[in-house]
């Protein structure tokens, strides 16, 4: 049903206030097509959300916003098509929150997604920003995408390569941005239990919880996942207690010059390897170091356990979250030479 004027607040995890001037929760997919043809018969932007975990709002939207979460509204539905010895294909909603469908593909015996755990949002974003936690991103286990096109509401199909997955990015940030509704993705998981415990903050937790079973290498998938969820829940703070929406910036990849410039004066500094041989700097570690954490600048602050997420506090607008953004990203700058990038998307 589409309504009018709506504020999102309680459809945007940072939980800030601005209104739709419509707003429509498709039930299916020929609710979602009619929709698209009512926005484009009166010329309306259209904006998709899902659990809205990852956009800051700082104005009115003057379009059409399309709520495509709920257990209702998977759009294609779940249903497995193929499986050989070793993998099974799934395809899955794009409406089904991402949490729920880690947890129905543990259950049902398909592994892979353990360290995805607990991450918000819904399955139809999870490729759009390519999601990653603990060592593993989702692009490993998409086979392909399918959607329909904003401004024609053609179906589309496309396969991982044509996804352009990259580090928290695909073709859906760029050449596609704010072209396509995604419906469906299609996963391949394995159906023998696989374990991925490299990333230091998990093996740290598992090496205190486990040490037997990490030793001997006998760690389960769901032993795992809920090792994810502890960390999780540990480090990063529940949206529903105080509004956020993740990592806040991505984190910078440097030449290795500059990267060894860095590591001359602050040997401690935080990295992994990055992707065309440059050196991904944890972007945590910068801000921190600044000491930036849990400080505030009016109602938007740095989280007090993880630097690179920044909370709502106390009413926040949209403006006031980018404001203290601008003055961690200026001083970060400053220091290291390093233009941190928003990871979430602004409005
Ligand atoms: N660190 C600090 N201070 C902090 C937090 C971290 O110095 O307050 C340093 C530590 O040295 C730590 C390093 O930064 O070893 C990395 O921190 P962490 O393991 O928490 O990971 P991250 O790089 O800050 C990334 C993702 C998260 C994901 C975690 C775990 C990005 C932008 N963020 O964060 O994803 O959950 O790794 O895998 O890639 C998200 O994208 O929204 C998100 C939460």
């Amino acid at each position: 049903m589409l309504r009018e004027q709506v504020d999102l607040q309680p459809y945007n995890t940072l939980a800030l206030h601005a209104r739709a001037a419509y707003f429509c929760e498709p039930n299916d997919h020929d609710e979602l097509i009619a929709a698209l043809a009512m926005a484009r018969e009166k010329k309306l932007p259209v904006l998709p959300l899902g659990e809205g975990s990852n956009v800051v709002l700082t104005r009115d939207y003057p379009g059409l916003v399309l709520r495509l979460l709920d257990a209702r509204i998977q759009l294609e539905g779940s249903k497995r098509e193929s499986q050989n010895d070793n993998t099974v294909t799934v395809r899955v909603g794009a409406g089904l929150r991402w949490h729920t469908w880690v947890e129905k593909s543990l259950e049902a015996g398909w592994y892979g997604m353990e360290n995805l755990a607990l991450i918000p949002g819904a399955v139809g974003a999870a490729p759009v920003q390519n999601i990653g936690a603990y060592g593993v991103e989702i692009a490993k286990f998409i086979v392909s995408v399918r959607g329909v096109y904003i401004d024609s509401g053609k179906v589309f199909e496309l396969d991982n390569a044509a996804c352009q997955f990259a580090y928290r990015n695909s073709i859906f940030k760029h050449a596609l941005a704010h072209k396509t509704i995604i419906t469906s993705v299609v996963f391949r998981l394995s159906t023998t239990p696989v374990v991925h415990a490299e990333y230091a903050a998990l093996r740290e937790y598992l090496a205190e919880h486990h040490a037997a079973e990490l030793h001997a290498n006998t760690m389960t998938p769901l032993q795992v996942k809920d090792a994810v969820c502890e960390v999780r829940r540990t480090r990063l703070p529940d949206p529903n207690v105080l509004p956020n929406a993740g990592s806040f910036f991505k984190n910078p990849q440097i030449s290795v010059e500059h990267f060894e410039r860095l590591r001359a004066s602050y040997p401690g500094i935080a990295f992994y390897p990055g992707e065309n041989g440059q050196i991904k700097i944890a972007a945590a570690w910068l801000i921190d170091r600044l000491g930036w954490k849990g400080r505030c600048i009016g109602p938007a602050c740095v989280h007090d356990r993880q630097a690179l997420v920044l909370v709502n506090s106390n009413g926040a607008c949209g403006k006031d979250i980018l404001a203290l953004a601008d003055a961690i990203a200026s001083d970060v700058y400053k220091h290291f030479d390093i233009a941190l990038e928003n990871e979430p998307w602004v409005w």
